[in-house]
């Protein structure tokens, strides 16, 4: 079996819901990892995590699926059935861009709606809004927190759960009473994932597209300049290979002299699922080692790029024009409102694949918008963008455009 990935699956919901105790409950990794995140008991950034779904061949569903290599229940070795690649998005309201940015490489998703408190709370609804203006179809739903509500609250929740996916994308999805922190019913959640979020078509031959969502300098402070390591970048290829000794461009690059540069370098190392390889393809998250200067790649400062073969990465846009489509609500917060229409010279949070940028509206006709970009962004006409406006102190998700 290949090493990579097949899929990627968000997990997403409101903030403390559970959503890195659950990563942990199936991985054995807690993906919260930075000292703020873990003074603050929140996560900030987009936790990752490899994990293989596996079955036993002795026991019955929905008991035989575990992500241990011996069933927890029989003791006997279990089979690798796929390689599955988790988002941990950040939950608090004032990380949404992180969450959009995290979407933009979700296949499916499962949302987390803790059943101790009434849903929707805020950031659940702008969580499924932001995984059905993305596009994100494939949607589980998990009741989380059950072991410490009666059972009359957990069918109540039940209730409200239903009544809230009513006309999204999560209208049919599964909803799975679970308990991170115990980990009860993680293996029927493992079969849903395995039976409910399909590894999308993707399109090897066609030349190789990547979403960057991390970047880093993997080299240790006072590493002698004889022993310094290129820089790495890290994000889901959604199209086509990458095969070690490739030259890869990386859009938009640093500014020199007022102009974008395009960084180009050779791949020197691939990674998939924690193991060296020779080629990439699409399907999981993969980082890529590069002759890049590392003070270019520290802490995500290519976060949102793209990166693709020699030659043929879309145009860096200053600007562009959009069919502009929005929410009927302003959701995300407890009183909501109205979406007003797009004003002239307002400010718009753009997503655009993993770059967040600031868009300038310049003219608007109906849905026709355009806007200029505070930081350019390397797209093609097509592309999905999501929309957000500030709202009160807070940017706000309302709608999302398609790039003319
Ligand atoms: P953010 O990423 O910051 O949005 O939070 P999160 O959704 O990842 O929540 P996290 O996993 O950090 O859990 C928040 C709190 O809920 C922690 O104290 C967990 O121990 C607790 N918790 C998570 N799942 C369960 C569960 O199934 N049962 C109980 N009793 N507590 C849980």
């Amino acid at each position: 079996m290949n090493v990579q990935s097949d899929v990627n699956i968000g997990l997403v919901g409101h903030v403390d819901h559970g959503k890195t105790t659950l990563t942990k409950a199936l991985s054995g990794i807690w993906t919260d990892t930075h000292s703020e995140e873990t003074k603050r008991g929140i996560s900030i950034r987009l936790g990752y995590a490899d994990i293989e779904f596996r079955k036993c061949p002795e026991c019955g569903e929905p008991e035989c699926y575990t992500t241990d290599d011996k069933c927890p229940i029989c003791g006997s070795e279990t089979e690798l059935i796929r390689k599955v690649s988790f988002v941990d998005a950040p939950g608090h309201e004032t990380l949404m861009a992180t969450m959009l940015s995290g979407a933009a490489i979700m296949d499916g998703a499962v949302l987390v709606i803790a059943a101790n408190e009434t849903c929707p709370q805020p950031q659940t609804k702008e969580h499924l809004m932001a995984l059905d203006v993305i596009g994100v179809k494939d949607v589980i739903v998990v009741q989380n927190k059950i072991d410490i509500v009666s059972k009359e609250r957990a069918i109540e929740s039940y209730n409200e759960i239903k009544e809230f996916v009513k006309g999204t994308c999560a209208e049919d999805a599964l909803i799975i009473p679970v308990s991170a922190q115990q980990g009860a019913n993680v293996d029927i959640l493992i079969e849903a994932m395995l039976k409910q979020i399909q590894p999308p078509e993707r399109n090897v031959d066609d030349t190789a597209l990547m979403h960057v969502a991390r970047s880093f300098d993997i080299n240790k402070p006072g590493s002698g300049a004889d022993k310094i390591k290129g820089g790495v970048i890290g994000g889901t290829l959604i199209q086509g290979k990458f095969k070690l000794g490739d030259t890869i461009e990386i859009r938009p690059g640093p500014t020199n002299d007022g102009k974008r540069m395009t960084l180009t370098s050779e791949i020197i190392g691939l990674e998939a699922n924690g193991e060296q390889v020779e080629e990439i393809g699409p399907g999981g998250l993969v980082g890529i080692a590069t002759k890049l200067d590392p003070s270019l790649t520290k802490s995500d400062s290519l976060s949102g790029t793209v990166a693709g073969e020699e030659g043929t990465l879309p145009d860096v846009l200053d600007s562009f024009k959009m069919d502009a489509n929005l929410l009927d609500r302003v959701v995300g917060t407890k009183e909501e409102r109205d979406v007003a229409p797009i004003k002239l010279k307002e400010p718009l949070m753009i997503n655009c694949g993993t770059t967040t940028t600031i868009g300038v509206v310049t003219s608007t006709k109906k849905n026709d918008v355009e806007v200029t970009l505070k930081l350019p962004v390397c797209a093609s006409p097509g592309d999905r963008v999501a929309l957000s406006r500030r709202v009160g102190a807070r940017w706000r998700l309302i709608g999302y455009g398609i790039i003319k």
